[in-house]
């Protein structure tokens, strides 16, 4: 088939983002395009006192893209939606923050990602977090339910980010804050890439142009408030470093905001 020709298959994608992250899940050790642990969230710049304190097999597990937990600011008594929350490291960081009085709701399609995440809290008596089996494009949550959403690595392997991003902006109090980290990049993919369901499963042929990204995201009536890049990530397979280089493919962190409604629009 010419390259012009190919389209992704959206069911095939599916299949393989869930058989890889099953993997990460089981064997988080294993042979991928990307790095996974405790070392790769040390230099993305998550604190290790904090991830001394959460169930160290959530970290061996751990497969973002980029640290956005100060960006967050989470507050005690905050209620937080982890999108892709995989084995439940940043869920586990995020229970910490917003203590006893707070709740944290982690959503992944992935059976096996959910039965570790969940058998990591019971284990480690963490009443403050549950993890629910689900599409980010359609959690199953309530409505303006959440004072932060969190995401890593997470929204560029979906094929339809609009649905996300309004998604959020659904699940998200008025004014309540998106903190994420993900893949964007500088042009627009070819198809050849974005047609890859191994690439897109890798977190490169997934990634939205970044300028058609923010615009995702101010469409859904979110307003960007930083945007940072995170220049610590990279891809550790040389075919991925070859797209990587090719098309400007990076990690990004920022922090959104929804938007108020009202008189003045905020
Ligand atoms: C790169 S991993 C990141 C997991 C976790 N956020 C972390 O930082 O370790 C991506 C996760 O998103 C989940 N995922 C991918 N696409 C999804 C979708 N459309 N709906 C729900 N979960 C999805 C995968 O199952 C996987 O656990």
């Amino acid at each position: 088939m010419s390259t012009a020709a190919r389209t992704l298959d959206t069911q095939e994608l599916e299949q393989r983002v869930k058989g890889m992250y099953e993997e990460v899940a089981r064997d988080p050790d294993g042979d991928f395009h990307f790095e996974t642990g405790r070392a790769l969230a040390e230099r993305l710049g998550y604190p290790a006192a904090d991830l001394d304190r959460i169930p160290a097999a959530a970290i061996d597990s751990f497969a973002g893209v980029g640290h956005f937990l100060d960006l967050a600011a989470l507050e005690p008594g905050d209620a937080v939606l982890d999108l892709g929350s995989g084995s439940g490291m940043d869920s586990f960081l995020a229970a910490l923050a917003v203590g006893p009085d707070g709740h944290v709701v982690g959503v992944d399609m992935t059976e096996e990602q959910l039965a570790k995440a969940r058998r990591l809290a019971d284990e480690g008596g963490i009443d403050n977090v549950e993890f629910r089996q689900g599409y980010v494009e359609d959690p199953p949550v309530d409505e303006e339910a959440f004072d932060c959403m969190i995401s890593n690595g997470v929204i560029n392997l979906s094929p339809d980010k609009a649905a996300v991003f309004a998604a959020v902006a659904r699940a998200l109090r008025p004014g309540g804050r998106l903190a994420l980290a993900d893949i964007v990049s500088a042009e627009q993919l070819p198809q050849g890439v974005t047609c890859d369901a191994s690439l897109w499963a890798a977190c490169i042929g997934g990634a939205m142009q970044r300028d058609g990204y923010r615009e995702a995201i101010e469409g859904a009536d979110l307003e960007i408030v930083e945007w940072r890049e995170n220049e610590q990530y990279r891809f550790v397979s040389e075919r991925a470093d070859n797209a990587v280089r090719k098309y400007g493919v990076t990690s990004i962190s920022l922090l959104a905001r929804r938007l108020r409604g009202g008189t003045d629009g905020r």
